[in-house]
């Protein structure tokens, strides 16, 4: 009998150690938001986003670069970084600004999480903005990880229910049956309830999500610092199809 290929959620970088990527397929969550981000900008058309986890790394590697074409990105805080060009907000990567820019991007957990994926086979970065495309980009991926970047070391309600989105629509329907760790079967469900709470209030499930997303800590966060309209984008399925994807030679998050 062959062996069911596996999920796996992780609620934190923490709770799984990088060798046991080797080989596998490993989507970063950070809904609020650099992976919400990430596929917004890459969606209007950035030429690449390369992340960094210090924002002093950052700094240095822009120094002697060609600033034409280059913009910096990312936020501490949740705010902008002082004398960067772009904050976090999904919202400020359009076309005009970022279409054919390389763009040098650091968030204090998101790009932390991408960095603890680099020993995978695949890594890509994953939220509700990328979620159709994604999915079907991981149909023949047999060791699967949805790894959540979490928020300063505490897991995070929002990642979880993107992973549950993601565990949800992976086994759902034709596609094929997985084995799946604890924590992929409580994120499954906790997506599930939310369709179920939606369905009782008469909403779809982004206006659910963009509801729940305001009681969570982050969400609460952002909220105060006036990144409300955030939240709904973040909420948003499939508005900005594309699957970023992380080469850790090259250091570079590009669509494909
Ligand atoms: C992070 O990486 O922690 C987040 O993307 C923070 C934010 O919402 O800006």
């Amino acid at each position: 009998m062959t062996a069911l290929p596996d999920l796996s959620v992780h609620y934190l970088p923490q709770f799984v150690a990088e060798h046991d990527f080797v080989g596998g397929t490993v989507v970063v969550i950070d809904l609020l938001r650099a992976s919400t981000t990430i596929c917004h900008a890459l969606a209007a058309g950035a030429r690449e986003v390369t992340p960094f986890v210090e924002v002093d790394d950052l700094r240095r590697a822009a120094e002697g670069q060609d600033r034409c074409g280059l913009l910096l990105g990312g936020e501490r805080g949740g705010e902008r970084i002082d004398g960067f060009d772009l904050g976090n907000s999904p919202r400020d990567y359009t076309a005009e600004v970022v279409f054919d820019k390389r763009i040098l991007f650091t968030t204090s957990n998101g790009t932390r999480a991408l960095h603890h994926a680099r020993l995978a086979a695949k890594v890509v970065v994953g939220c509700l903005a990328n979620l159709s495309a994604l999915v079907e980009s991981l149909s023949h991926d047999v060791d699967l990880h949805l790894l959540c970047a979490g928020t300063n070391g505490h897991v995070s309600r929002e990642d979880i229910l993107a992973a549950g989105a993601i565990a949800y629509e992976v086994t759902n329907n034709d596609r094929p049956a997985r084995r799946l760790n604890d924590a992929a079967e409580s994120a499954r469900g906790e997506w599930q309830e939310l369709l179920n709470t939606a369905r009782s209030a008469g909403r779809n499930a982004d206006e659910q999500l963009a509801v729940d997303l305001r009681d969570t800590p982050h969400g609460k966060t952002l909220v105060n610092l006036g990144f409300e309209s955030d939240l709904a984008l973040c909420a948003t399925r499939d508005s900005a199809a594309v699957v970023p994807s992380y080469d850790a030679r090259s250091g570079k998050v590009r669509a494909v």
